[in-house]
Parts: C-alpha cells; structure tokens; sequence
C-alpha cells in the first residue's frame, strides 16, 4: 500500500517510516525539515535497504501539498505527524503553533476528506490535562488545554471528529500518546532536539553524557511516593508498531465507528526519580541531578489505561523501561562519535 507520512524525517515519524518499508509498504515522505534533517532520510535507507519517496514540502503550502496529491494519486492511507510540538514556546508563540498545526492539517483534509483517504492523527495526552481518575480511559474528559500546543492537539480531533462524522465513507484514528522515548535499535535515528533539549530523556542522556550540566528534577515536593511527577514512558519502538497495528485496522476498513480513539502508552506510572534511577541500573553511567522547583505547567500524573487498544487492536508493548533507555544512551553516544 502507498502511504504517505507528514513529518516523517521527525522523531515519530522516522521510526514509523522504517516500520512500513520493513512491512513492505510504499511510503512517501513530506516533511519541512523545520525541526530535523535529511541525514535521517539517509538513516532510513541505511535501517531498511530501502528508498521511501521525499518532497521537502511544509504542508501550509497548500498548492504543493495538493500537486504532491496529483502526482500521488493512489495513496491508500495518511499518517500525520507533521507539527510543532514544543510546549514552551507554543505559549510564547501562539500563532506560529496555531498557524503551523491548524492550517498543515485542514490542507490535508481538503484532500483527504472528499476522496475518503484514511487518516490516522498523532494527538497527545496532554488533552486529558490534569486527570481526574488514573489509569486514564479514552473516556476521560478532555480538560481545557493548557498550552497553546495541546489547543492544536485538542482542535485537530475536533477537526478530523467533524469531518468524519460529515463525510460518509472518511474515516480516522485519533491516537493520544504517553511520552515517547528512545530510540531504534539500531542506534541510527532517534530524538535529535536542536538546541537545550526541554524534555526528561533527552536531557537526561546529554546530561550523563557531560554536555549539559545537572539534570534539572522539576519538583520533588509533589504528592507522589517520592514527590517528583509520574509519566508513562513508551519505548518508540512499541509507539511506532501501534502505528502500523492502526494503520492495517483502518485499510482493512475494520471501523466500528468514523473516527476512533485509542491511548497509546505503556500502561506503567514511573516518576522522575524512577526514572533517573532506572537508567543508572540500565547504563552503568550516573546522571548528575540537582532538585529545582516545580515546572510551570506540569500535571501530577498521567498514565494510560491500554485496555482499549490491547483487546480490539491486539497491540500490546514489547519493549521495559529499561531497554527504553539503554537505547536511548546508545543513540546519544552515537550522536556523540
Ligand atoms: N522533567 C524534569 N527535568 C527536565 C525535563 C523534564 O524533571 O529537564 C520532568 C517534568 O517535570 C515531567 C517529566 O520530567 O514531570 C516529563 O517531562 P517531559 O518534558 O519529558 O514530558 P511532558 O510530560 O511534560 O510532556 C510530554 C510531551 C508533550 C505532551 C505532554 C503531555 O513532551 O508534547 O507530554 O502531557 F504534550
């Protein structure tokens, strides 16, 4: 099946492009490279001996996005990564986020909608907000958002959920994930933030590396056992399979209804400290760490209930915490050399 993937050189992106060329699937790669590179391309070809399609496209270029449609007139299914996705800055810049997120994404529904081309969406965790209940069910209500970015998650569900529900036939999947981390197994592609990285992993490992200075614990004085926050972090390997579990559900038209929803996480709570200490246990290396106040911003605790996606997908993660992080050192040592 031809498949288009919006952001594929991204984080994301780039682990579900090799997951469908191994799975013999045609792919074609939009992405602006705003936020990556074209060494991943290379990466790519590298991991699976094979060449996926690539315009360097940014998808508020309407006109370009629709010539790569007319020149691609058979692609079978769209999985759409293509956004920004830095909190902080979504905050201090929310137009770029709004511009950027809104207007990629109803330029590819002007397309996809009228030939009934299935979507599949990355959406976040960030809509549940500060949960009322743990584990989080799909059935959890979506919270005011609290950033401009999740505004862009929240706003393109809504988007994609009404023209479902007005296009008979047009059909998508809306998957919210818990915190991806690590990296291919290969070590070749993995997260590549430009400048201080803002998320726990990948400072984390340019910490233990010795290029950062301390690892930043963002609040330890929470109501957790140990006081610091709790994540559900999925290996991006077992994120990236979800992808293509969803991806088969939604070609073999096995909806049950137009647009479904499915968290996608490894079902596990672990906190800061955990986590800290779970990569020294993996890696041998030792991570310096000094405690600071909260993040602005920050829930308390967020990790998915995985029933639904584990019993009508039959998707289950493969991969612990543990290997999660080894392979998230492996990355960053290769980023090093
Ligand atoms: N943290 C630190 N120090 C750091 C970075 C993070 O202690 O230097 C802590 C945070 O306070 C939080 C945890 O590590 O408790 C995870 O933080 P991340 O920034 O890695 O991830 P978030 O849970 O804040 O954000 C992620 C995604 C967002 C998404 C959000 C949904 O990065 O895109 O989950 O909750 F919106």
């Amino acid at each position: 099946m031809k498949v288009l993937v919006t952001g594929g050189l991204g984080y994301i992106g780039s682990h579900v492009t090799t997951l469908l060329l191994e799975r013999n699937h045609e792919v074609i790669i939009l992405d602006d490279l705003s936020n990556t590179s074209l060494s991943v391309l290379n990466s790519i070809e590298n991991i699976t001996q094979k060449k996926p399609f690539y315009e360097q496209i940014n998808l508020c270029d309407a006109a370009a996005v629709k010539a790569l449609f007319d020149r691609h007139n058979d692609v079978a299914g769209v999985i759409h990564f293509a956004a920004h996705k830095a909190v902080a800055e979504s905050v201090a810049q929310p137009l770029k986020y709004y511009h950027n997120n809104i207007e990629g994404l109803l330029n590819l529904l002007d397309l996809l909608v009228p030939k009934k081309i299935p979507l599949l969406f990355s959406s976040s965790c960030t809509v549940y907000g500060n949960a009322d209940e743990l584990p989080i069910t799909e059935h959890h209500p979506v919270k005011a958002a609290a950033s401009p970015y999740g505004a862009t998650k929240q706003m393109g569900e809504q988007i994609i959920t009404d023209c479902c529900n007005a296009q008979a036939g047009f059909h998508a999947i809306l998957l919210r994930y818990f915190n991806p981390i690590g990296a291919h197994t290969s070590a070749q592609i993995g997260e590549a933030p430009q400048g201080v990285p803002q998320n726990l992993i990948p400072y984390l490992v340019e910490a233990a590396a010795g290029k950062r200075p301390a690892l930043q614990i963002f609040g330890t004085d929470y109501p957790t056992p140990d006081g610091s926050c709790i994540r559900d972090y999925i290996h991006v390997m077992d994120l990236a399979d979800a992808h293509i579990v969803c991806l088969a559900h939604l070609l073999e038209k096995k909806q049950t209804s137009p647009t479904e929803i499915y968290n996608v996480g490894s079902g596990k709570g672990h906190s800061v400290l955990e986590v800290v200490t779970a990569f020294e246990k993996a890696t041998g290396i030792s991570v310096p760490t000094k405690i600071v106040g909260r993040r602005k911003g920050d829930v308390l605790q967020a990790y998915a209930d995985t029933t639904k996606i584990n019993t009508q997908l039959g998707w289950k993660t493969k991969y612990s915490l543990e290997e999660a992080l080894r392979s998230a050192w492996a990355w960053e040592q290769r980023r090093n050399n």
